[in-house]
């Protein structure tokens, strides 16, 4: 089967045959429609987190995956060839940008009605990073939320989706994100928008019960924003959400990172709210396999507005 590989850390994956894989005990094997770029794999193939975040080589990047079922391993049940699936897959392996993929039971699930490869392949990384970082580490509850939050990085992959889900929630969304994206983020749900660009941007503003940032600010440079009793959560928890975090017992404001547990439950949550047209998955660009490198680097440029997909058939 066709993959994308990397023999050694870098930016330049390319086209390979590798032997098909075999489904093992609870895991189907998956014929990939679509993959989506997520920055942790350029980051992770780049080599740049070593030891926290390595490869195995010949490393098969990407965890975002939709395609349909073509074998089903032992054990399993509620399964079909022949269905349209999609996953996160677990660990950090990568394994994504292949033909045929092992998936397991704990993250797969059928992809809903009306959902098409593309979306199916844009939306568990970071749709599970924008609930999970909502409800779990900001601690929205997800229907009848009353709070006020603030995303930063609106537009983005994790952002666009986590606007959606505050909304969805009742939650009063602001929205940052550069002026070209206000029009979209108003219409994914912001009841408000802030222009990062703009010089003192955040005069004025009222504080919220929760920051949840996806682009990695200084939590300093933002505790002004929270609330007493508030929450800043971080996506791209750096040394200073970690150092700050320790000094939580202190604070009336809690600085949290988010970090993304993979599991068909969550995705589960997200399909049904797709489902009842509460989420959507904006693309905003479509390659083909073989230009997996050329979808990294528009990744890295940090201006994808929803996700990158990558098709294979
Ligand atoms: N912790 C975890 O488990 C986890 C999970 C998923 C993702 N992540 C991390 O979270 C980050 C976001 O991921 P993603 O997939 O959402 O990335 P992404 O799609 O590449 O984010 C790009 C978006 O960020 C916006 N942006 C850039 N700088 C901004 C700023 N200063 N203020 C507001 N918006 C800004 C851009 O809008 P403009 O073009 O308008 O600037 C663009 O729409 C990445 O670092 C990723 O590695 C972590």
């Amino acid at each position: 089967m066709r993959a994308m590989t990397l023999d050694s850390y870098g930016l330049e994956p390319r086209v390979t045959e590798l032997p098909a894989p075999v489904a093992k005990e609870r895991e189907v094997l998956v014929r990939v429609h679509a993959t989506s770029v997520n920055p942790i794999d350029w980051k992770q193939a780049s080599g740049r987190y070593r030891p926290f975040l390595t490869a195995a080589f010949p490393f098969v990047p990407g965890y975002d995956l939709a395609g349909v079922v073509e074998a089903l391993g032992p054990g399993v049940t509620g399964f079909a060839v022949g269905q349209r699936v999609h996953t996160r897959l677990s660990g950090r392996a990568g394994g994504a940008n292949a033909e045929l993929v092992r998936a397991g039971l704990d993250v797969l699930r059928p992809m809903p009605e009306g959902m098409d490869f593309e979306q199916a392949a844009g939306l568990p990384l970071a749709g599970m990073t924008a609930l999970q970082g909502l409800r779990d580490v900001g601690g929205l509850p997800m229907t009848g939320a009353r709070q006020r939050v603030l995303i930063i990085g609106a537009s983005g992959g994790v952002g666009h989706l986590a606007v959606q889900l505050a909304a969805a929630a009742g939650a009063q969304v602001t929205g940052v994100c550069s002026a070209r994206n206000a029009e979209l983020v108003r219409r994914l749900g912001a009841s408000s928008v802030i222009d990062y660009g703009t010089p003192d941007a955040y005069a004025g503003v009222p504080p919220f019960d929760l920051v949840f940032d996806c682009v990695g600010s200084a939590p300093g440079a933002f505790l002004h924003l929270v609330a007493a009793g508030g929450r800043f959560a971080s996506c791209v928890p750096g040394p200073a959400v970690f150092v700050r975090r320790a000094l939580n017992v202190l604070s009336s404001k809690a600085v949290l990172p988010v970090l993304l547990s993979p599991n068909a439950k969550d995705l589960g949550t997200l399909d049904a709210l797709f489902a009842q047209e509460k989420l959507e998955v904006i693309i905003d660009g479509r390659f083909d396999a073989a230009q997996l490198a050329e979808a990294w680097k528009r990744s890295a440029t940090g201006r994808t507005v929803g996700k990158l997909v990558v098709t294979w058939r």
